[in-house]
């Protein structure tokens, strides 16, 4: 027996062992740790069950038949992070440059099998180069196996997708589909089509970096959450997104003990809004300000500025923030914004997490570039998700909340369950001097009579009161008790129910 257990420990350093020393030394001179090291970080120390360590492929073409690495280029199983359980696959390039071949597309389909059938997040750690081209069509149906669990298990169970390597080709659909993607700076990429293939098509010279690293996709094209440093800082930004999220759309988020008190007051929020309404302030301060201990999850902080997303904790529960950002074009919803804040609306509502929303808003970034990008379509999007969320929805409206962006921002209207104003909210259908000049028109030419009625303008509608009249608005609150209220709210909404008709699904506008 122990002769066959030590062959069994052999068998197993082998496959550990991956592509070699040589090229695992490789990828530690990129900066890059290897699939097994990036595991170990991620999870929970000594949590980490490994499946089909001694899975292989089955080609023989190109020479195949010699070239047998046990595990196929990719590591599998499960483990927990903060003890909660999660599915993983990481991508190991020292093998095959972690390419997808068959057998490599079947060991992840076996892992999203069972994440969807027990509940729980799959985490994808990519690095490869893409389909295993000495397999031809075969690769090709693996990733399309891969791609088709992705969406069966959308909206069931998280799923996140780190690119810690080359992501190239078909291949970066797998992740697009996911929920979340973080990328490390540097080291990884993703494009549909290379450089190589840009200038060919387009004659543009473009560099890996400038295509699809980590800037491109958090800045410019947003198809990144976040980015960050190294493996390292990465993988361990991972474990503190998923200390948010629930393991799936059968359970609650995670509660988490806080030292936050509940009632805790935040005077300084009682000056925070600037005596002119034109000047901007931050509205992260908000948000830090009346969540637990002041953390704020930001996702896509560097895209579509002007609306803030991401999660903070309340009482300990997660809550996922939208927030309207002053300082950046004024806090006005455009193209990106609404796409952003709709994708974010979207998760929060499939896994059950309450949505707090932070209104500032002077209404819809005007201008052909607008339009003819499509913004009614994209600003429907938001309008759209919000209306379809069934989660908790609480709404707090600093200050400007004007035209159709205060129907959209979460308006009770299109049932938000508890919508506060402080008393600094102006609600109304436009700024006081804009309404001035349209409704008087005739005396565009006397600035004093315009003036004054600005100043009749203001005092009649930029206030939260004629809203409150209505019970659009259920409370005017003091900024400094935001914190208190909207627990206060949330509680209350610990067991809404809220039925849809019946139907297959809705047709948000895409
Ligand atoms: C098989 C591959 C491979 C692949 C890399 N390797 N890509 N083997 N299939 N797709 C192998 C290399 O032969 C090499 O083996 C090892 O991995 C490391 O590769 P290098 O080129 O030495 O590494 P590096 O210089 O870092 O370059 C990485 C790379 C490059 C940029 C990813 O390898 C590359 O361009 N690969 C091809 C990418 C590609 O065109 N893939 C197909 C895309 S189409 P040795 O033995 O020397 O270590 C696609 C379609 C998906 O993916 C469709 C889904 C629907």
């Amino acid at each position: 027996m122990q002769e066959i257990i030590k062959a069994l420990e052999e068998r197993r350093a082998g496959a550990r062992l991956g592509g070699g020393q040589r090229r695992i030394d490789t990828q530690h001179g990129k900066g890059k740790l290897t699939a097994r090291e990036r595991i170990e970080v991620l999870l929970d120390p000594g949590s980490f069950e490994e499946y089909d360590m001694f899975k292989t492929h089955r080609t023989t073409e190109f020479g195949m038949g010699e070239q047998i690495v046990p595990g196929d280029g990719v590591v599998t199983g499960w483990g927990t992070i903060d003890g909660r359980l999660v599915y993983v696959f990481s991508q190991d390039f020292t093998v095959f440059g972690g390419s997808l071949s068959e057998t490599h597309a079947e060991k992840i389909c076996k892992i999203m099998d069972l994440a969807v059938q027990n509940g729980a997040p799959v985490i994808g750690l990519n690095d490869s180069g893409g389909a295993r081209i000495q397999e031809g069509v075969a690769s090709l149906g693996g990733y399309a196996e891969v791609f088709w669990r992705n969406v069966q298990a959308s909206g069931a169970v998280p799923q996140i997708s780190v690119i810690m390597g080359p992501c190239a080709g078909g291949a970066v659909y797998s992740p697009a589909m996911t929920d979340f993607i973080y990328m490390v700076r540097d080291t990884s990429y993703m494009f549909v089509t290379g450089p190589d293939v840009v200038k060919t098509v387009t004659n543009e010279t473009v560099t890996h970096e400038e295509l699809g690293g980590a800037s491109t996709h958090t800045r410019v094209s947003s198809v990144a959450d976040a980015a960050f440093d190294n493996d390292i800082e990465t993988l361990l930004e991972v474990r503190r997104l998923f200390s948010y999220l629930p393991l799936s759309a059968r359970e609650k988020p995670p509660a988490w003990p806080t030292v936050d008190v509940t009632d805790r007051a935040e005077p300084s929020l009682d000056t925070i809004i600037p005596p002119n309404a034109n000047t901007p302030y931050d509205m992260h301060e908000v948000v830090r300000k009346i969540a637990d201990e002041g953390e704020f999850l930001e996702l896509q902080a560097e895209h579509a500025r002007n609306i803030l997303t991401g999660f903070v904790r309340l009482d300990g529960e997660t809550v996922g923030v939208v927030a309207n950002q002053p300082m950046v074009l004024a806090g006005c919803l455009d193209i990106d914004s609404s796409k952003k804040a709709a994708r974010f609306i979207r998760f929060c509502d499939a896994f059950d997490i309450p949505i707090l929303t932070f209104v500032d808003v002077p209404g819809f970034l005007p201008g052909t570039a607008q339009e003819y990008g499509g913004i009614i379509k994209h600003g429907a999007k938001l309008l759209f998700a919000y209306a379809e969320a069934t989660v908790p929805k609480v709404t707090v409206i600093t200050r400007k909340a004007y035209g159709g962006a205060y129907d959209v921002m979460a308006s009770k209207h299109i049932r938000a369950d508890v919508n506060y104003a402080w008393p600094s909210a102006e609600i109304a259908v436009m700024g006081a001097k804009g309404a001035s000049e349209i409704l008087y028109r005739s005396e565009l030419g006397d600035p004093d009579k315009i003036a004054r009625r600005t100043k009749d303008y203001e005092d009649r509608f930029a206030n939260p009161f004629v809203a409150a009249e209505r019970g659009f608005i259920d409370d005017v609150i003091m900024p400094h008790n935001t914190r208190r209220r909207v627990i206060g709210a949330l509680r209350t909404l610990r067991n809404k129910r809220a039925t849809t008709p019946i139907k297959k699904h809705d047709n948000i506008p895409l």
